[in-house]
């Protein structure tokens, strides 16, 4: 048993092929306008041949070395994705398998876009519990396989990727580096976001979301830095999913984070789902953008409808 975990490291994957809004009115009736208007995306990158369980060992595997531990250190693996293709092995057990750690718990969770912070719960419950010491956390999504390339609608908001982090134990007398998690879902609304039936498409009701994500989302935001113990206007960053600028902004507006960095990677990466928070996250990090040690609010939402959000202490 131990008081509390953190993360120690993090590291993020992108596949090299970029999709801009230019290339996409050549697939569809849209226009670069359209998208930085609406959403706010300029760039996504798109995975060709690689699967979910690559893009998680990439990242995953440059979090390990970025922690100092080794493999054999690692006793728990939790990927989040609603994108595997493959229904076993599950990716943690490839990623185990690729990065050559021998014998870890290993489990997938699919909570869509609020993946990675469910995972991290679940990972802070484990080592809390002493179920686990050493662990890897990965947010990977191959998106891009799943949209409807006829459907203007949805097509363009979507890319690939992955983000992890090594989460381990604190050290006694050391402050928690994950606070509590506030995890829920909105179940009446799980028909307005879908990735459903075979072959599955994304389909949505983007308005409805949009509404729910404005008007919910901030106090939820708020409870998990209450049951952290910090005020929002403390945080140095701020990490929500990256579903939509026009989201992210009034989001940041209402929680009052005046001096957070607020991260934007939709801009460059597109809607990534589960991977969103952790490969803003990492980039933010590999930028020093983000004092080590200080507090930043992660907060998932999506499909389901789910959310999860808790306070970080940044590796
Ligand atoms: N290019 C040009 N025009 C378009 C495009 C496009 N790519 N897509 C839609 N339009 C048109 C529509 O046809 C419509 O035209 P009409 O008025 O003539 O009928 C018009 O633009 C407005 O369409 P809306 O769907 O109403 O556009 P909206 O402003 O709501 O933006 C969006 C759509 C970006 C999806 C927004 O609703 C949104 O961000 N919703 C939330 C998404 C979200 O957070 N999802 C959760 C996570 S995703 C996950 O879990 C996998």
């Amino acid at each position: 048993m131990t008081a509390g975990s953190k993360l120690l490291a993090v590291g993020h994957y992108q596949p090299a092929r970029v999709l801009t809004n230019e290339d996409l009115t050549k697939i569809v009736d849209t226009s670069d306008e359209w998208i930085r208007d609406r959403v706010g995306i300029v760039t996504r990158r798109i995975a060709d041949s690689e699967t979910v369980a690559d893009m998680a060992s990439a990242a995953a595997g440059k979090a390990l070395a970025a922690s100092g531990l080794a493999a054999a250190d690692i006793d728990l693996i939790a990927v989040a994705t609603c994108t595997s293709v493959d229904r076993c092995p599950n990716v943690a057990a490839r990623v185990a398998n690729r990065l050559g750690v021998s014998a870890p718990a290993a489990y997938d969770i699919n909570t869509a876009c609020s993946g990675f912070e469910y995972a991290l719960a679940t990972v802070d419950h484990a080592i809390r519990a002493g179920a686990a010491r050493h662990t890897l956390v990965i947010g990977a999504e191959k998106l891009t396989e799943f949209a409807d390339w006829t459907d203007r609608s949805t097509c363009v908001l979507f890319g690939d990727g992955a983000g992890a982090a090594v989460v381990t134990p604190t050290a006694p007398g050391e402050e928690p580096g994950i606070g509590p998690v506030v995890w829920g879902s909105a179940p009446d609304k799980g028909d307005v976001l879908t990735i459903e039936g075979w072959r599955p498409y994304v389909k949505q009701n983007g308005q409805v979301v949009f509404r729910w994500a404005i008007s919910a989302l901030p106090e939820l935001a708020e409870r998990a830095c209450a049951a952290a113990g910090i005020e929002a206007k403390d945080l140095a960053a701020f990490i929500p999913h990256q579903a939509n600028l026009r989201i992210i902004e009034p989001l940041a507006r209402k929680l009052g984070v005046p001096d957070a960095a607020v991260a934007k990677d939709i801009v460059e990466s597109g809607n990534t789902s589960a991977a969103s928070v952790p490969l803003a996250l990492s980039k933010m990090v590999e930028r020093r953008e983000i004092p080590s040690g200080a507090p930043v609010l992660l907060f998932g939402f999506g499909g389901g409808l789910t959310y999860a959000g808790q306070v970080i202490r940044c590796p």
